[in-house]
């Protein structure tokens, strides 16, 4: 089977995230799923504590290996020989930025090519961004996130009076 990597900020990682994981590792092998850093984000978690979230999470899928790295991951790519990158579509309102992200990687690395899967209609609202609020505000997210990352939220994020 070919590689493929599956890159994200991960913070954390959400039942969406797992799904797109999942279903990628059926058809790649090895399967990267990498924490990268996103300048426009400020991350909850340190990255190793994201990569500790997606180790524990992905234990029982064979293939997938979970990695950090902080530059670019068209070097990341080149340097594991990885020539797929895989993306979760959550709607139309994604297009834009993932188009974007592909055409810049396919620039810094001419051979990549980023494949997208569409996520399941259930998961089309689910973002890390809208777990973390939830979260933070004292809501449920035990149907969002894995068991794991749900008690280091609560832990991290105590909800707000
Ligand atoms: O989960 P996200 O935040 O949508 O993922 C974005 C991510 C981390 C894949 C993207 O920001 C990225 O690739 N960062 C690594 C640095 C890099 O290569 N930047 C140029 C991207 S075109």
């Amino acid at each position: 089977m070919r590689a493929a990597l599956v890159p994200g900020t991960f913070d954390p990682v959400t039942l969406g995230h797992l799904d797109v994981i999942a279903r990628a590792a059926t058809i790649f092998e090895p399967l990267y799923v990498t924490v990268f850093e996103n300048l426009e984000k400020n991350p909850l978690f340190p990255a190793a504590e994201r990569v500790q979230m997606l180790r524990e999470a992905t234990a029982d899928l064979p293939g997938v290996v979970v990695e950090h790295h902080g530059g670019l991951l068209a070097d990341y790519a080149r340097e594991r020989g990885v020539l797929v990158v895989v993306r979760g579509l959550r709607a139309v309102s994604d297009f834009e930025y993932e188009m974007a992200m592909a055409e810049m990687n396919k620039q810094l690395f001419g051979e990549l090519e980023t494949l997208f899967m569409m996520t399941r209609p259930a998961n089309s609202y689910l973002s890390s961004t809208l777990v973390k609020d939830v979260a933070r505000r004292g809501g449920d997210v035990s149907r969002l996130v894995p068991p794991g990352v749900a008690a280091r939220l609560a832990a991290r994020v105590p909800p707000s009076a």
